[in-house]
């Protein structure tokens, strides 16, 4: 038995040690972990149990049959983060460049597979060269295995992928079926072609960061959600993450003893709108005023750096989880645009997926007006947002801060659509349009016909303003269920979001709704 205990350890130190000492070397010169560093980083301490440690490719092409590496570039397996239940899988640069080819993509949907049936997380860190080149169409199809499976555990199961060195072609499609991206800055690279081709194609040079680095994609293309500035805060930002969202979707997400107190009052709320309608303010004071934690309250925002004119992320009510969503006065007005529709719409069929309530902060002029929107499909685009909170069944909580005009105020989780309790401040503002252009389009002929047309363009829009820039005609008709005052917001919020808690509410069943994509 000695013997044979002693060949087997020497199998497991030889899978240990990936494409070899040299190779992760170059990997840590290069400013990165190894796979393994990166689980064990991840995992809490001795918690990680390997799977298919001894596996090998099967590929004889191109020589391939004499470089067989136990493990196969790929580290696979289950363990625990905070102590809770996650699957794992951490590509090896180290082994082929972290190539996929067939025992590769079989490693990982094993896990895969196995976190959709305990239903737990899955938790992907890439780092690979892309679709093995020896193995040819068979790395295709592994991919494709692969990608058929995040589609199957999307809004069963929260997946993760980090992006830690390079992710190209196709390969980037597993990621961008997931939930949300970590990239880590400088060293994560994401593109469908890269540099080379581009060059050769159109003659356009560009850097692989320009292209495809961790600010290119938290800032332009919105394909990530966060960036770490280096590995070891990616993984913290991950950990964060996982704390605010359930294990699958049968559960709750995870509540957490608050040390703030249910009934703050919070008097600096008072001081947040500016006198003056049109002055921006930072959304971000009522969200952090609001939730536990007071000023500087915990609050993990998503897509910090893309669409700032929507705010959205995580934050806690006395402990229970929920999605916040706010429109951001200090960015283009607050307007609604089409990367801030999309932004908000995938935030909030994240929140209804997963059990997690939405509380929406609302001041929107409206949707952004011009020609660059429209072309872009501006329509299209924002009735995502308005298809998401429709669909939504989660608790739904809406505070009106300031402005709601027009399309924008339907849109923004309005009762209408079936928000289960609708606040509104005083400095509410809540009609179909601002007072300039409704008194425009409304009194045209009069002001046109009248002789002191400046004097009477100003009466007309004092009386706009006083008839229609409050919240109580709203109110009269029930569309806000409470006026409330600002310090408030916190006890009421917290007090309708646990009345809410068993809430139970059905659609049509379908096989599935057709969202404007
Ligand atoms: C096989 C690969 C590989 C690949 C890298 N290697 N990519 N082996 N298939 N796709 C190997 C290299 O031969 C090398 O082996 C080792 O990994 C490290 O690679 P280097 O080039 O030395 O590393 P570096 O200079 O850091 O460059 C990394 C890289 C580059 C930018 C990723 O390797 C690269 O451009 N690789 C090809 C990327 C690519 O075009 N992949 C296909 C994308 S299309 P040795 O033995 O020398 O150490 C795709 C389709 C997916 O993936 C489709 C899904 C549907």
């Amino acid at each position: 038995m000695d013997d044979k205990i002693k060949i087997l350890r020497q199998k497991k130190a030889e899978s240990l040690l990936g494409g070899g000492k040299d190779k992760q070397d170059k990997q840590h010169q290069a400013g990165k972990l190894t796979a393994r560093e990166r689980i064990e980083l991840l995992l809490d301490k001795g918690s990680f149990q390997e799977l298919d440690a001894f596996v090998t490719h099967q590929c004889t092409h191109f020589g391939m049959e004499d470089k067989r590496i136990l493990g196969d570039g790929v580290v696979t397996g289950y363990g625990a983060v905070e102590g809770r239940l996650v699957y794992i899988f951490s590509q090896d640069f180290t082994v082929f460049g972290g190539s996929l080819g067939e025992a590769f993509a079989n490693k990982i949907c094993k896990v895969m597979d196995l976190a959709m049936k305990v239903g737990a997380p899955i938790i992907g860190i890439n780092d690979s060269g892309g679709a093995r080149i020896q193995e040819g169409v068979v790395s295709l199809g592994g991919y494709a295995e692969i990608f058929f499976r995040n589609v199957m555990a999307s809004g069963v199961i929260p997946q993760i992928s980090i992006i830690m060195g390079p992710c190209a072609g196709g390969a980037v499609y597993s990621p961008a079926l997931t939930d949300f991206i970590v990239m880590v800055n400088n060293t994560s690279h994401m593109f469908i072609t890269g540099p080379e081709v581009i060059k050769s194609v159109t003659n356009e040079e560009i850097t692989f960061e320009q292209l495809g680095g961790a600010k290119t994609h938290n800032t332009r293309s919105g394909v990530a959600h966060f960036a770490g500035k280096d590995e070891k805060d990616s993984i913290n930002i991950l950990k964060r993450l996982l704390q605010f969202i359930p294990s699958n979707n049968m559960e709750s997400p995870t509540y957490i003893k608050p040390k703030d107190k249910v009934d703050r009052m919070e008097m600096e709320l008072l001081k947040v709108i500016p006198p003056n309608s049109n002055k921006p303010y930072d959304i971000l004071d009522v969200i952090r005023y609001v939730v536990d934690g007071g000023g500087d309250g915990d609050f993990l925002e998503v897509h910090k750096e893309w669409a700032k004119n929507i705010v959205v992320g995580f934050a806690r009510l006395n402990g229970h989880s929920v999605g916040v969503v706010g429109n951001q006065p200090a960015h283009l007005a607050g307007c609604l645009d089409i990367n801030a529709s999309i932004k908000g719409a995938r935030f909030v069929r994240f929140c209804d997926a997963f059990n997690i309530p939405l509380v929406t902060f609302v001041d929107v002029p409206g949707f952004l007006p011009g020609s660059a929107q429209e072309y872009g499909g501006i329509i299209r685009n924002g009735a995502k947002l308005l298809y998401a909170y429709c669909e939504a069944t989660v608790p739904k909580l809406t505070v009106i801060t300031r402005k709601a005009y027009g399309g924008a105020y339907d849109v923004m989780c309005s009762k209408h659509i079936r928000a289960d309790m609708n606040f509104a401040w005083p400095s509410a503002e809540i009609a179909v349009m601002g007072p300039d252009g409704a008194v425009n389009i409304v009194f045209r002929k009069e002001i046109a016909e009248a002789k002191d047309s400046k004097e009477t363009r100003a009466r007309l829009v004092a009386e706009y303003e006083e008839k229609f820039e409050n919240p109580y005609i709203a109110a009269e008709r029930g569309y806000i269920d409470e006026v409330i005052e600002p310090q408030e917001t916190r006890p009421k919020l917290i007090v309708a979001l646990e009345s809410l808690l068993n809430k139970k509410e059905t659609r049509p069943h379908k096989k599935h709704g057709n969202i404007p994509l």
